[in-house]
């Protein structure tokens, strides 16, 4: 098991009387894009604010590698790169320029380290343009490469896909998983769409009104999901269901199919089918019903709602 990069306990923001941040617990691994999902108000930002020390933390910590953000600020942020806000740039030099102007207040960070953090963005062929030739992607590439000039082991980008078009979302995500894979980074990002994340993430914490309501990976919530719903449609319902009960399977009745929860094994659908088969039902059809992420993340959320 990898040791985390970052880890969060119990991460508490306070402002006032309101609790901004709720006790958010969770960690993030070297190698892996860890998507921070949750609606409008959540409190993503405030979270990332904390992480990356522009926001005092009311209580918890945040450790990235050793260091603790609270304690050992110095430290924990020479590990840290990340685009909070805008990033600024210096429109009438070209992105080469601006990157040789932030290299000089870095230390060790040579010119073959800004030749390659331009390979890594994938931006050789516009870096000796002006920035303010730019597009919204171009510049946000130039951002990347600015925040892991340092080799920082955690890149963090709040709402990345903010403004870019499908295209420009599916490169983002190219490029953030070869840094990830290439550079060991941890990479976070957040977003309030979950069709955003599930193209670019490994992971999800889903949070919502400060509170970790879950985290997910896609590959397990895709694939590897222990129940599975099966739809039948049969000849006649009421004898199909007796037969399916006395399986162990409960039914419902959904329009004129009747659905069955039932471990995700084709073998389970086959003797099933099998049983009803030699009761003398006639079926018309079966058919598996997968959730969708969005489906999942809508159960996850229910009953919470944004305040
Ligand atoms: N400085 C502040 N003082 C008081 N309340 C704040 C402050 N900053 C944020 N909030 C409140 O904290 C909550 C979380 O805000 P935050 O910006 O972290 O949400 P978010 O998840 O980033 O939302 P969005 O998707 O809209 O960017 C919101 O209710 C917001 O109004
Ligand atoms: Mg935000």
């Amino acid at each position: 098991m990898v040791a985390s990069v970052v880890q969060l306990t119990q991460v508490t923001k306070k402002i006032g009387s309101k609790t901004l941040v709720d006790g958010l617990t969770f960690e993030v691994r070297p190698g892996e894009v860890f998507g921070f999902l949750g609606p409008n108000g959540a409190g993503k930002t405030t979270t990332i604010r904390m992480m990356v020390g522009l926001m005092s933390i009311s209580a918890g910590d945040i450790r990235i590698r050793e260091f603790s953000v609270g304690r050992q600020f110095e430290q924990a942020m020479r590990h840290v790169g990340a685009i909070v806000e805008n990033p600024e740039f210096y429109g009438f030099m070209t992105g080469y320029q601006n990157l040789i102007h932030f290299a000089r207040m870095l230390p060790n960070v040579d010119k073959e380290r800004i030749d390659e953090v331009i390979r890594l963005v994938r931006l050789e062929n516009r870096i000796h343009d002006k920035v303010k030739t730019y597009s919204l992607g171009m510049r946000q590439r130039l951002g990347v490469a600015q925040a892991i000039l340092h080799r920082p082991s955690v890149l963090i980008l709040d709402e990345p896909t903010n403004g870019l078009d499908p295209e420009g979302i599916r490169e983002l995500r190219d490029y953030l998983r070869m840094l990830a894979k290439d550079e060991g980074l941890a990479v976070i990002v957040s977003s309030h769409l979950l069709s955003e994340m599930e193209l670019m993430c490994d992971r999800v914490a889903i949070i919502q009104n400060g509170r970790l309501l879950d985290v997910r990976s896609f590959k397990e919530a895709a694939g590897g999901a222990e129940q599975l719903e099966v739809r039948f449609e049969v000849s006649d319902q009421a004898s199909a269901s007796a037969v399916l009960l006395e399986a162990g399977c409960e039914t419902r009745t959904n329009g004129s199919e009747l659905s069955v929860q039932v471990p995700d094994r084709r073998e389970t659908v086959a003797a099933l089918n099998a049983r009803l088969v030699a009761a003398g039902i006639a079926v018309y059809s079966i058919r598996t019903v997968t959730k969708t992420l969005e489906e999942q993340f809508l159960e996850v959320t229910r009953g919470n709602r944004i305040v």
